[in-house]
């Protein structure tokens, strides 16, 4: 979507903040023996308790209110009654809907004792993150997102999962355009102010080749490397864009 009213922007951060609330309990929550079922069900009672929808269940009728992937689990990981173990990579991705407006918003956490490789893949995502922010600006190409997270990627000596990327959003969760975390000369649209859109790289220690396990939800690498993400919703500005779930 792309803001025209003072009621849009209000609705977005409304629904911003709290799923930047949800992820950041459900950090903070995070510890070795805790099922994903149980991390999953404090970002639940939190956002019922806000009156919000979790968008997995509410669009695809995805068995858990946010996605919980693990290691090798690059993305819509169903929560269950895997114990988490320490040294775990659990990423958390919480979405979901307050009066028709939608934000999403997603963080890997390394569970300890962590190893410098998962540590340092984590640190580099985010970093691409912060350079997709820093891309994305009124008047840039959309090309420009997939340019900063490409040359970060690369940079740092990782692959991106290629076919995982943003993407636009705020009345649907999952809405136009697609935002590639690689260059493409085909994205040459312009970034306009108000537009709504996810920043999300993927980065992975392997080839960047994932599939659909045979829950039929879980995207894992084929080749079982580690994966991360590191997500915001965004609001384009001439400047900074507004970082709709940061908390
Ligand atoms: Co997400
Ligand atoms: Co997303």
């Amino acid at each position: 979507m792309s803001i025209d009213s003072q009621a849009d922007y209000i609705g977005l951060m409304r629904i911003g903040r709290i799923v930047g609330m949800a992820l950041k309990l459900m950090r903070e929550a995070l510890r070795p023996g805790m099922t994903t079922a149980e991390l999953d069900g404090i970002g639940a009672a939190f956002l019922q308790r806000e009156g919000a929808r979790g968008a997995p269940t509410l669009v695809y009728q995805f068995p858990g209110a946010t996605c919980i992937s693990v290691n090798d689990e690059a993305a819509h990981g169903i929560p269950s009654n895997r114990a988490i173990q320490p040294g775990d990579l659990v990423n958390i991705d919480v979405s979901a809907e307050l009066g028709g407006y939608y934000a999403d918003t997603g963080a890997s956490v390394p569970v300890l004792p962590v190893t410098i490789e998962a540590q340092r893949l984590c640190d580099k995502t985010q970093i691409a993150l912060q350079r997709a922010i820093d891309a994305a600006r009124a008047g840039a190409k959309l090309n420009a997102i997939g340019r900063a997270i490409q040359t970060e990627a690369e940079r740092s000596g990782y692959r991106l999962i290629r076919e995982l990327g943003g993407h636009g959003v705020g009345r649907r969760i999952h809405e136009d355009p697609t935002v590639h975390n690689y260059f493409s000369g085909k994205d040459r649209l312009k970034l306009t102010e108000g537009l709504v859109i996810t920043l999300e790289p993927f980065f992975t220690l392997g080839k960047g080749e994932i599939y659909t396990a045979p829950d039929g939800w879980t995207l894992r690498t084929t080749d079982r490397k580690l994966a991360a993400q590191f997500e915001h919703t965004v609001i384009i500005t001439k400047d900074r864009p507004v970082l709709v779930t940061a908390v």
